[in-house]
């Protein structure tokens, strides 16, 4: 379809609200994990966590959005530390279980293997096949939700991930889609070479797009 022709097809736009506790279905994921953290005492704390995102190269930053009750926050706040482990589809029940655990809720209380980590005192949880060890470098409160920013200072990967023919078939990541509901990445497919060359031709192109009257900003 040409993209001249997918301009012309209007389709209707229905309003949704902006809270995404309404949104059914979702249009925005976010990646499960699991991460783990050091209490007080010691001891280690896990909880899911789904409002997370890699954000800027260097350095190697990643976002998290807490609630700033949570054991995860009050951890991370006071340590300054925390391990954002990546778990497969294998897990999604003992991911699901370990948000309504009580407290204290070590790695051991879900039923997984806590194992050190290479950089920072919050363990990694053996049965997940990632790990990214963070220090915390900002962090900003939002009423009761607190946006914590971690720079990666270890990162780590099942050795079978890297050895796979489909490296993403392996780790079957998982997404939040919306309460009770999760989805698994299942496929990685690669740009196809036609999409590499129109790419090409598109860069090279200098074309002029009209303005659509509607978009244009008032007058005046
Ligand atoms: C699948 C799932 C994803 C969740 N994602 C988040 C999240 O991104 N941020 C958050 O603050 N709470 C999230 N929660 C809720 C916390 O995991 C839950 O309240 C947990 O008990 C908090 O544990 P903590 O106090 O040890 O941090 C999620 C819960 C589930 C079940």
């Amino acid at each position: 379809m040409t993209k001249q022709r997918v301009m012309r097809e209007s389709k209707h736009k229905v309003v949704i609200e902006p809270d995404k506790r309404k949104w059914h279905p979702s249009p925005i994921i976010g990646q499960l994990v699991l991460v783990t953290t050091t209490n007080e005492d010691g001891t280690s704390n896990v909880a899911p966590k789904n409002w997370i995102s890699y954000m800027a190269f260097r350095p190697s930053l990643i976002a998290l959005g807490c609630n700033r009750k949570h054991w995860t926050t009050k951890n991370i706040l006071r340590s300054g530390e925390f391990v954002v482990n990546v778990p497969g589809a294998n897990l999604v029940d003992t991911i699901w279980e370990a948000g309504y655990l009580d407290h204290p809720r070590p790695v051991e209380s879900t039923g997984l293997t806590p194992i050190p980590s290479l950089k920072v005192k919050p363990p990694r949880i053996e049965e997940c096949r990632a790990h990214l060890e963070c220090v915390l470098d900002k962090h900003f409160a939002y009423g009761d939700e607190v946006i914590i920013l971690g720079r990666i200072v270890a990162a780590s990967i099942d050795q079978e991930a890297l050895e796979a023919r489909n490296p993403y078939e392996y780790l079957k990541m998982l997404v939040f889609l919306e309460d009770g509901t999760y989805g698994t990445v299942r496929k990685a497919e690669k740009l196809k070479e036609r999409t590499r060359r129109r790419l090409k031709e598109l860069s090279l192109e200098k074309r002029s797009h009209p303005v659509d009257e509607r978009l244009k900003p008032p007058v005046g």
